[in-house]
């Protein structure tokens, strides 16, 4: 597929990431990552349950911006046949997705909804019959609002209903579905979700913080067992978001308290998981953690993932700062730095990808390392027909690279999946900010291939 005259013009980063690529297997991993609650809409449809996040954008709508919600998104729960077209079209042939809890257990435990199964069976069939693999994700925030009344993660026994969920997907869909991803980014739905109250289901402090995080680190573990008992043959996996973390100033204090950040954002779950235990030697804070743990527990937080799924964006600069509770530590944002970055305010910054596989990959105990998302939210220029978007292209391009860089060195990554296929509703910031390879007009849901779409396609069938 060629690109239009407009598209970005070969630079020296572009013949490296060509060189690069030319060296790898066939059997590197290409892909597109998106979800459910951001994309499906149908939030009543067929017997689905309330999340927390239809709870949120409904009860705390000053939270969204626009006070946006995802009843409708980008409907593809009726779009989806036409999507995976698409997607087969350019080529894409690895698609990750998430199952939504309460659309499969409506009151999140007991009873199953087979029309919730039903919906899930055709996605994944008609994946496999334009022969796109799915990679399914089993937990992407959408909490069953029924569980969040008796506590959700907070409450110990969600440890027993997230396997028991695990155990009626798993049953279900493990004869076609072979890769499995436990959780999405725990850090960040238990962080905004559970300790800062800006996502759903909006809940603040320490008092909530620290249940939710082990509750989460025992969930994900005992639901890859649960995905192992059931086929022992699938490749299961978790994934995690991680920024490289700099010091502002070059100033002892600034240093301090970038090692504590780089702690919560980047160690919090992986090194529990990894049987090395949360890292509160660092973040003395968070040691009341201990409360939570009961014996049996350093079993139970473990588990020896087949991959570890890394999600990179940018990269924090932290300073020191009296005024930050509990860690002492503030990050200074891209625009108040004045450096290049994309309408999250997150700086660009390639090498923090690179950064972040050497990191996770220097760890003893872990086999195999995919990115299971990195992508970029700019604004689309529309041109009748074409919508040009070169700032997404050249983030995506410069982002391969220092992952194909780190590959090079020997790194243990094996995959690249680009968030996200659609413009969907990105959480807090509702549907302002546009991450898609493809457009999304919300009006009508109309479709329009971007040329970063065209390039990725392009890019990966070379
Ligand atoms: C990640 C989320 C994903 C999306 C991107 C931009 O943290 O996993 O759902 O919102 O950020």
């Amino acid at each position: 597929m060629l690109l239009s005259e407009s598209a970005p013009e070969l630079h020296i980063n572009q013949q490296q990431l060509r060189a690069y690529k030319k060296q790898l297997n066939a059997d590197f991993i290409w892909g597109v990552s998106a979800s459910a609650y951001q994309t499906e809409g149908a939030y009543n449809t067929d017997g689905k349950g309330p999340s927390i996040w239809d709870t949120f954008t409904n009860e705390q709508k000053n939270k969204i911006k626009d006070r946006k919600n995802a009843n409708i998104a980008c409907d593809f729960y009726s779009r989806y046949e036409d999507d995976l077209l698409l997607m087969k079209s350019l080529g894409i042939n690895n698609f990750r997705f998430s199952i939504s809890w309460p659309r499969v257990m409506p009151a999140g435990t007991g009873e199953v909804n087979a029309a919730g199964l039903g919906f899930y069976d055709r996605l994944i069939d008609r994946c496999l019959h334009y022969g796109i693999t799915p990679w399914v994700t089993l937990y992407h925030w959408d909490l069953p609002q029924a569980l969040e009344n008796k506590g959700g993660w907070t409450n110990r026994q969600v440890v027993g209903w997230f396997t028991d969920y695990v155990t009626v997907c798993v049953k279900h869909f493990s004869d076609r579905v072979k890769h499995w991803m436990v959780m999405n980014e725990p850090m960040v739905f238990v962080g905004a979700g559970y300790f800062l109250g800006l996502h759903a289901p909006g809940k603040r402090g320490m008092k909530n913080f620290l249940p939710a995080i082990h509750h989460a680190v025992l969930s994900m573990c005992e639901g890859a067992r649960a995905i192992k008992a059931i086929d022992p043959d699938a490749e299961v996996g978790t994934t995690f978001s991680c920024s490289h973390i700099e010091p502002y100033r070059n100033l002892e204090k600034d240093h301090v308290a970038a090692f504590k950040v780089d702690a919560l954002l980047n160690r919090m779950f992986i090194e529990p998981v990894l049987g090395m235990g949360y890292p509160v030697e660092t973040l003395k804070p968070l040691q009341n953690i201990t409360q939570y743990i009961l014996q049996g527990d350093e079993y139970k937080m473990k588990y020896d993932f087949d991959f570890i799924g890394i999600q990179n964006y940018t990269r924090e600069f932290v300073k020191h700062s009296w005024f930050t509770p509990y860690l002492n530590a503030r990050l200074i944002s891209a625009p108040k730095r004045k450096v290049p970055h994309t309408l999250m305010n997150w700086e660009v910054y390639p090498e923090s990808i690179y950064q972040m596989i050497k990191k996770f990959d220097a760890y003893p105990g872990i086999k195999k390392i995919l990115i299971t998302e990195n992508g970029a939210a700019f604004e689309d220029k529309h041109h009748d027909t074409l919508i040009t978007d070169h700032m997404r292209t050249t983030y995506l391009q410069e982002h391969i690279e220092q992952v194909l860089r780190a590959k090079q060195e020997g790194a243990k990554v094996e995959g690249y999946f680009v968030w996200t296929w659609t413009d969907n509703f990105e959480w807090a910031e509702g549907y302002h900010p546009r991450f898609g390879l493809i457009y999304t007009d919300f009006n009508t849901q109309k479709r329009i291939i971007k040329e970063s779409g065209l390039w990725y396609g392009d890019f990966i069938n070379q």
